[in-house]
């Protein structure tokens, strides 16, 4: 299996224009236009409520905005399911991470492709041929590359709910790895990890976005600017549901009206980590 993902480099993989969404008369998002490119790493930052997982659910189909179009790949998918979605490769992590939690690391990441794929897996246990093809192909895909790649040969069999909050946190990117995405949705993937956690993390990400293997764009929601600051092409903040500025890292940290944003958590935004 290849990794497909063939947009160039100037064109953006995708486009959200002019979003609005409001929850019972209360916005979330106002006006939101943004455009990620292939192979970025684009951060999302912003104080707390300010509309991050609200952005992410408009981008994965869970939320319907009320107004404002959304583009994957050149295809407008505004009106696609998140199942859609996913088979055209928008995968996602979560803030609370959504794991099946008694059952294996390995029956975690072959549900996670399983989910997302035409045949499910009651199909794979009644059909041949095509449907059998793509199973050995996908077993040897997550059990290889991603087991590898994310260094959890150790914990394959254990059952998910059992293993440490930073383990679980782990299975949760491969899970989502698992369906080959062309972009991951990344919902504070260091929430509540120690220091030698979030420097795995912040690693595999980087794997995950530049290894020729893989090259998946990534959006990124998360609270530790170092890595923010770091990790990212481009970052862009959110306040009260409207976007405020977009820029390059270092530019962001400069900008006076995320300072204002951040007012009292001013020196998370200094934070380095390195
Ligand atoms: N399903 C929902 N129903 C009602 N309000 C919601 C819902 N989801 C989010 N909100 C509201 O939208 C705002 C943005 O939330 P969210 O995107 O979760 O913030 P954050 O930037 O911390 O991720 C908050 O005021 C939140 O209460
Ligand atoms: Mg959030």
């Amino acid at each position: 299996m290849t990794r497909n993902n063939e947009t160039p480099a100037d064109t953006p993989l995708l486009k959200v224009e002019d979003i609005h969404i409001s929850f019972g008369g209360v916005a979330a998002l106002t006006g939101v236009t943004f455009e990620v490119k292939g192979g970025e790493i684009f951060s999302l930052i912003g104080p707390n409520g300010s509309g991050k997982t609200v952005m992410m659910n408009c981008i994965n189909g869970l939320y319907r905005p009320q107004k404002g179009n959304i583009s994957f790949d050149g295809k407008l998918i505004s009106g696609l399911s998140p199942h859609q979605r996913a088979e055209m490769g928008i995968s996602r992590t979560f803030q609370k991470i959504e794991l099946f939690s008694g059952m294996t690391v390995l029956d975690n990441i072959r549900l996670g492709r399983h989910i997302h794929l035409k045949s499910g897996i009651l199909s794979s246990c009644l059909y041949v041929g095509k449907t059998a093809r793509e199973e050995i192909e996908s077993r040897k895909f997550i059990e290889e590359e991603i087991i590898d790649l994310l260094e959890i040969e150790h914990i394959r069999n254990h059952v998910t709910g059992m293993l440490p909050y930073g383990m679980q946190k782990r299975v949760e990117l491969a899970r989502a790895l698992a369906l080959n995405p062309k972009i991951l949705l990344l919902d504070e993937p260091l929430a509540g990890l120690n220091l030698e956690e979030v420097e795995d993390m912040a690693r595999f990400i980087l794997d995950i976005n530049e290894e020729k293997r893989w090259r998946v764009t990534c959006v990124l929601v998360e609270h530790d600017m170092g890595v923010v600051m770091d990790l990212s092409d481009r970052v862009m903040v959110l306040n009260f549901g409207e976007k405020i500025a977009e820029g390059i890292p270092h530019e962001i940290q400069d900008h006076p009206d995320v300072i204002k944003a951040y007012l009292g958590e001013v020196e998370e935004l200094y934070v380095t980590r390195r």
